[in-house]
């Protein structure tokens, strides 16, 4: 989605602004621009595409500027076009990049027309720079100017500006998308990801909702809604180099899925005691506070809702809680009943998905007995409104489609379960049981890479298909669903989930010999249900694809069974997972898709 970045500096900026956007593109974009400070006037440069093509435009126009801003569009309002790509500008005076979504947009459009001013793009962008633009006329003064418009926003922004009359400054404001500061030597930075800028500066300052910052490369002054100046403590984002470059893999979801076994043993790192997890690993005071729990209320969405559909069956064994689980879209608008004791649970890799924090925002209005967020990002703004936390620490994820994010979550949830249960003396044995298979998941994680011949053996023959279907029973209909949420997402074949048990009220009719089937079958309670469910698919000439382990009774004549490592009962989600998320790479890769950036998606949703 969407990016920021800006830089003030005694050098050029230039390289700095395409570099920040190149690690950026991660989140899924359409088109790139950039606005630079030259002499006494602002150059324009915007692409449709990638930002290679903005980076040709630079060369060609070789601009010399010592601050700009620059910008990736992920379009919401208006088509994927030059025309409607940031910066935009208002009389060449004021330039702005802008996140997230003017709700009002119609409205002060047609109160800037009647002003005066021209719309030259389809965007509710471009009005923000004519707002500014106006109120200089009455202030003179770009930063109150800036203050004033936001008074007329409604909806999600975060802008930087730069004004063509104030030279080496750029000014920004923050309500509801994420933008922070970053702090160098003789230089200054704006970013709304601070990956951006992380081989630069590792010193931030985070601005809060309706806080405004006007830099220069010597100051940094953050102000609040009322304009008065506030003193922000400095954070320290550590995010080595490496970790966003894709070393020797082709793609960043490949070395994603490969890290699994890294990325889990740092989830649990620290937080786990010989048969139980350590007291407060939620934050201060939580093991106290977690003992009144009666009910969760989780949301999310995408991958991070299937960890919360998962990781419900463990809160009903290991804590005996009632779970609700809701899309993070729907939530609050279906006007929840919070009964007594609720806790209430969002899960995010990024900490800054709109819908999720909406329904934060919603549940804090409500008698909930506390919030949790479950997150990759410490900086994040989930991480900071809600009352306890705790942070994967899966290491930067950069290819749009989840993978380890997804199975740190669902360690994290795990750990919240033995936490909940372990404040309320319940399950002694489930808890040790879970913390042990806690500690063994990230070496099964690297004992199912070694199914990667297996799964290449079906690779081919899914990816000659426009259509499949994924089946599970139990907690392992949620990781079908994630199973088919990442081959639909990065190859853009048509794959459809279901609880097995449904496939003879529906689905059923669109099994041929044509159609792949993948059901993920471990050995649990379900399993025998399952398997008669795979006979009426065997029965209709489908082709099946079984992940199972080698007690299984199933016969399969058309297709393949793949044996599964020997999981414990709380880790199996875990493992199943890991090679459906490499069915899915390696389809797409003999597909040729651009699996790291699929089309139409982006990797931060931060609108609504
Ligand atoms: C799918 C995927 C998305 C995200 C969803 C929520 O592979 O990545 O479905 O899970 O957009 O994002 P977060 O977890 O950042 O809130």
């Amino acid at each position: 989605m969407c990016g920021i970045i800006g830089a003030t500096s005694s050098r050029s900026v230039g390289k700095i602004l395409i570099k920040g956007l190149h690690l950026m593109e991660y989140r899924g974009y359409d088109s790139a621009g950039v606005a630079l400070h030259q002499k006494d006037q602002i150059v324009r440069l915007r692409a449709l595409g990638k930002v290679a093509e903005l980076e040709s435009l630079m060369i060609e126009h070789k601009p010399k500027a010592k601050s700009g801003i620059a910008h990736t569009r992920w379009a919401t309002h208006g088509q994927p076009s030059k025309q409607n790509a940031h910066p935009h500008d208002s009389h060449e005076e004021i330039f702005i990049v802008h996140n997230g979504i003017i709700e009002n947009h119609s409205e002060l459009k047609k109160q800037l027309t009647d002003a005066g001013y021209t719309m030259k793009s389809e965007t509710d962008s471009e009005l923000i720079a004519h707002l500014i633009h106006f109120h200089k006329q009455t202030t003179q003064d770009s930063l109150k100017a800036l203050m004033n418009a936001t008074q007329d926003l409604r909806g999600a922004y975060a802008i930087a500006m730069i004004d063509a009359s104030v030279k080496g400054s750029i000014f920004a404001a923050r309500h509801k998308s994420p933008l922070l500061v970053g702090q160098g030597i003789e230089e200054n930075f704006v970013a709304s990801d601070p990956l951006s800028i992380i081989n630069i500066t590792e010193q931030f300052f985070l601005l809060e909702d309706d806080e405004f910052a006007h830099i220069t490369k010597h100051d940094i002054n953050i102000f609040d809604a009322n304009g008065h100046s506030v003193d922000r403590k400095e954070t320290v984002i550590d995010a080595t180099a490496t970790a966003t470059s894709k070393g020797n893999y082709k793609h960043y979801m490949e070395k994603e899925i490969y890290e699994q076994p890294e990325a889990v043993a740092n989830t649990i790192d620290g937080r786990l005691l010989e048969m139980d997890v350590a007291d407060n690993i939620f934050g201060i005071d939580s093991s106290k506070a977690f003992a009144d729990i009666k009910r969760i209320q989780f949301v999310a969405c995408g991958t991070s809702l299937h960890a919360a559909k998962v990781a419900r069956s463990w809160f009903e064994r290991i804590c005996e809680t009632p779970c609700y689980v809701d899309f993070a879209s729907e939530y609050r608008y279906r006007n929840p009943l919070v009964e007594n004791n609720t806790l209430f649970v969002c899960i995010s890799q990024s900490g800054e998905t709109a819908d999720t924090l909406a329904a934060l925002e919603y549940a804090k209005q409500k008698e909930y007995l506390g919030t949790v967020t479950i997150c990759n990002v410490p900086t994040s703004t989930m991480a900071r409104e809600s009352d306890w936390k705790i942070f994967t620490n899966a290491g930067p994820e950069i290819g749009v489609a989840s993978t380890k994010a997804f199975t740190t979550q669902l360690a994290a949830l795990l750990m919240l379960a033995v936490a909940i249960a372990k404040s309320q003396n319940k399950n002694t044995e489930l808890r040790q049981q879970a913390v042990q298979d806690l500690r063994n998941t990230p070496a099964l994680i690297q004992e199912a890479f070694e199914l990667l011949e297996d799964i290449n053996y079906i690779t081919k023959n899914i990816s000659e298909k426009e259509n499949s279907l994924f089946l599970g029973r139990g907690m392992y209909f949620p990781i079908a669903q994630e199973g088919a949420l990442k081959l639909k997402e990065i190859s853009y074949i048509h794959a459809e989930a279901y609880p097995a048990g449904e496939l003879k009220h529906g689905p059923l009719a669109l099994v041929d010999e044509d159609i792949p089937v993948v059901a993920v079958a471990p050995e649990d309670s379900l399993v025998e249900k399952l398997l008669s469910n795979l006979e009426e698919v065997k029965a209709r000439g489908g082709t099946l694809y079984v992940f199972g382990n080698n007690r299984s009774t199933i016969e399969i004549k058309k297709g393949k069974f793949i044996n599964m490592p020997e999981c414990g009962d709380f880790n199996a989600p875990i493992i199943y997972t890991i090679p459906l998320q490499i069915l899915a790479y390696e389809v797409a890769c003999l597909r040729g898709t651009d699996l790291d950036q699929p089309r139409n998606l982006a990797k931060s949703v931060t609108v609504e």
